[in-house]
């Protein structure tokens, strides 16, 4: 079975073995086992700071993107959340008290989403935004700006700056990520940056973040080698699949596949294609992933995500080059997709 369903890929032995190296010079530091860190581990700062342009001062370590959400839903009445989105977030911000209306983006940067600016938060995801591949534009990314004046509290979710290089972020907005998509949700990592948010998020942090022996460890290893490590290994090979990908349906299928950033892409899907007359987004969803499933490939229905049309999400992790093209020639052959359809303007 080829996966796309977005598990990230294991780290190669080098990797493994310098990240188990570094715990254990974490945990022999007796300091990281005694002195609280509420901030934060300094190596780990430090190193995400620079690798995502972020102010060290403002750079705050969380749990997990999820655990940076619990302190926005816990101070502000409502959160204006983008569609489509991971959907990870919804139950953390609703089950911490804050109403969570749905938008788009071009809804969000209209200003068209409601609730008292002191009391909202906007919430985006780039770049390469889980499902879709977008990113903010430099447009959108002034808007945001705007907003940020205005009184408006915005976030962006850079989860996916590893993948996609970062343009930095809009100005006024925090921002907010996980080390998950680095290794898998075990990594139990992220960050929150902005002027206010160490202190926004000190009840989180008193009783949430992991050990700073763990936070040490990751530190380490990401100052020591372990990022290039991923950025030769786990990073590139996504670019690799991706461009075999969008090459492949060019090359061999006449498709001129949108360019996406980070790992996530939406396959667009076509409901004429469907046995039933007027079917739903589940029922073309399904089937689609029934039909690949029989050729060999995972990948997710996008209404998880609440996409706006049908389609499948794919996630170019761990997947080779080979790979990337079978599964290339098997969605330009379903009759369940929709780009041909979308190539000739007929969408
Ligand atoms: C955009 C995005 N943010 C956050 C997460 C999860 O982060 P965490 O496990 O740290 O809450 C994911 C996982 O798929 C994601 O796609």
């Amino acid at each position: 079975m080829i996966d796309l369903s977005g598990s990230p890929a294991p780290w190669p032995d080098e990797a493994t073995r310098l990240w188990a190296d570094r715990v254990g010079r974490a945990a022999r530091q007796s300091d990281l086992w005694t002195v609280p860190a509420p901030q934060g581990d300094e190596v780990l700062r430090e190193v995400l700071a620079a690798q995502l342009a972020l102010p060290v001062e403002q750079l705050t370590i969380t749990a997990s993107l999820r655990a940076a959400a619990l302190t926005y839903a816990r101070r502000f009445g409502h959160v204006a959340l983008e569609r489509p989105t991971y959907p990870g977030v919804v139950p953390v911000l609703a089950g911490a008290g804050a109403q969570v209306t749905r938008a788009s983006w071009d809804e969000l940067l209209k200003g068209a989403f409601g609730g008292e600016p002191w009391d909202t938060v906007l919430w985006f995801t780039s770049p390469g935004r889980n499902p879709d591949g977008r990113t903010l534009t430099g447009q959108e990314r002034s808007r945001i700006a705007e907003l940020a004046a205005e009184g408006h509290r915005v976030v962006v979710n850079e989860t996916y700056a590893w993948f996609c290089g970062q343009a930095g972020t809009p100005a006024g907005a925090d921002s907010v990520g996980t080390l998950h998509k680095l290794r898998g949700v075990g990594a139990r990592l992220g960050w929150m940056a902005g002027p206010g948010c160490f202190e926004e998020a000190f009840p989180e942090l008193l009783g949430t973040p992991p050990s700073p022996v763990w936070q040490r460890a990751w530190g380490l290893f990401l100052r020591d080698g372990g990022l290039d490590l991923l950025r030769d290994g786990l990073l590139a090979q996504v670019d690799i699949a991706k461009d075999a990908f969008r090459d492949r349906l060019a090359s061999a299928h006449g498709i001129e596949f949108p360019a996406f950033d980070g790992p996530n892409a939406l396959i667009p899907l076509d409901p004429r294609a469907s046995e039933a007359p007027t079917p739903t987004a589940e029922q073309l969803e399904e089937s689609a992933l029934a039909a690949l499933h029989e050729e060999g490939f995972k990948a997710v229905a996008a209404r998880h995500f609440d996409a706006e049309r049908p389609a499948l999400r794919a996630t170019f992790f761990g997947v080779g080059a080979a790979e990337a093209i079978r599964f290339a020639d098997a969605v330009a052959r379903s009759p369940r997709t929709a780009l041909r359809l979308r190539c000739q303007g007929h969408t």
